[in-house]
């Protein structure tokens, strides 16, 4: 059942090009520039008094709320807070019923996100879930589901389940972009174009995996690591350290590379491996002064950036590079580099790679 691989999450790891292209499909139309399909069924009619959405989430589901957070500002122009689901429940929030509230959960059985969710529509919000599992408590509970069609995700850490939820998120962006007519439908064509080239631009990544192993070898014996990105790339950063933690048992950090200076800086000596994530991007130039700070202090540099880009070869002791694709997009090759390296790590040491110590892969207690 592991399809000729040696664990649940390497096999999982390379079906991120098929499970996305079962997430997007039937969702929109190429040639007219439109999204439609199941995606706000159920809350249609209540778009139009959204003044605000809160995401609600756990872990690595979190993150991808993070980045959905990018998406729907940019495109739709609703103001987004994404929060912890453990975090929300204990708070005296503001909630009513202008409030579009979406949880994100593989599983549709997190305890706290559940309990958030009920919280929230209990305040009078509209509800939402991205979910992967037909028929979870999330999702019959929800007033609208987006259904991520990852198929069933066996590893704990989990990789196909992030990629599909983040493909959901920018589809469901684009639509809310085209209620709210924020977007021309040549604008949100372009978009979508971009779209489905990600399973492609997924399987090139792929293809990278000798030299992301290489790396593995090299560095699964250091005690920390950080992990730097800026704008859509910060929510890498975070991804890539949860994976690396959970799995190999090395302490890493994310953290938003602006922020670096502000603390984490004091961190970086010569046997602190630095993962950079510094695709083509509009804060490029931003990143790439942060990656002089890191190298100026002896820290070792590994630069993720697109093809054919020699602006940081200076800099980087190491250089992975990813495919060209939409700023926006350019999560799904990142993150795709990340969770290979974790899980190379992981097996180069010999842990059990599906089934981490301290691990469920559904917390349904608080
Ligand atoms: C990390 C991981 C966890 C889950 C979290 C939420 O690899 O798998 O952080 O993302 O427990 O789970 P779901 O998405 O099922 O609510």
């Amino acid at each position: 059942e592991k399809a000729g691989y040696s664990h649940f999450m390497q096999k999982e790891i390379h079906e991120q090009p098929r499970a996305i292209i079962d997430t997007i499909r039937g969702k929109f139309s190429l040639e007219q520039g439109t999204i439609g399909g199941e995606l706000l069924e159920g809350i249609q009619h209540r778009i139009k008094d959204f003044n605000r959405i809160v995401i609600v989430a756990c872990g690595t589901s979190w993150h991808a709320g993070l980045i959905g957070k990018f998406y729907i500002e940019k495109f739709a122009k609703i103001p987004v807070e994404v929060d912890i689901a453990s975090e929300f429940r204990y708070r005296d929030l503001v909630i009513d019923d202008k409030t579009l509230f979406v949880a994100i959960t593989q599983s549709g059985e997190t305890a706290d996100t559940l309990s958030a969710m009920r919280i929230a529509k209990k305040m009078g919000a509209a509800v939402a879930a991205v979910c992967n599992v037909v028929g979870s408590s999330v999702s019959r509970e929800a007033d609208s589901t987006v259904y991520t069609h990852a198929g069933p995700e066996i590893g704990v850490a989990s990789t196909k389940a992030f990629t599909t939820q983040v493909a959901s998120l920018f589809l469901f962006a684009l639509q809310l972009a085209q209620t709210k007519k924020t977007m021309t439908p040549d604008q949100i064509r372009h978009y979508l174009k971009e779209l489905v080239r990600v399973p492609e631009v997924i399987e090139k990544t792929l293809k990278h995996e000798d030299y992301i192993l290489s790396l593995a070898k090299k560095f699964k014996d250091a005690k920390d690591f950080l992990y730097l990105g800026r704008n859509v790339n910060y929510p890498i950063a975070l991804e890539g350290a949860l994976k690396l933690k959970e799995i190999s048992y090395i302490h890493a950090e994310g953290y938003p590379a602006g922020e670096m200076k502000h603390g984490p800086i004091a961190l970086i000596d010569e046997n602190l491996p630095v993962f950079i994530i510094c695709p083509q991007s509009s804060v490029y130039e931003k990143i790439a002064s942060n990656v002089q700070e890191v190298k100026s202090r002896d820290g070792i540099v590994l630069a993720v950036v697109t093809e054919g880009d020699t602006g940081l070869d200076a800099l980087a002791d190491h250089k992975i590079e990813i495919p060209a694709i939409a700023e926006e997009l350019s999560v799904f090759p990142a993150v795709v580099v990340t969770q290979i390296f974790s899980y190379y790590v992981a097996s180069l040491l010999g842990l059990d790679v599906d089934q981490p110590r301290n691990l469920a892969k559904s917390v349904t207690v608080e």
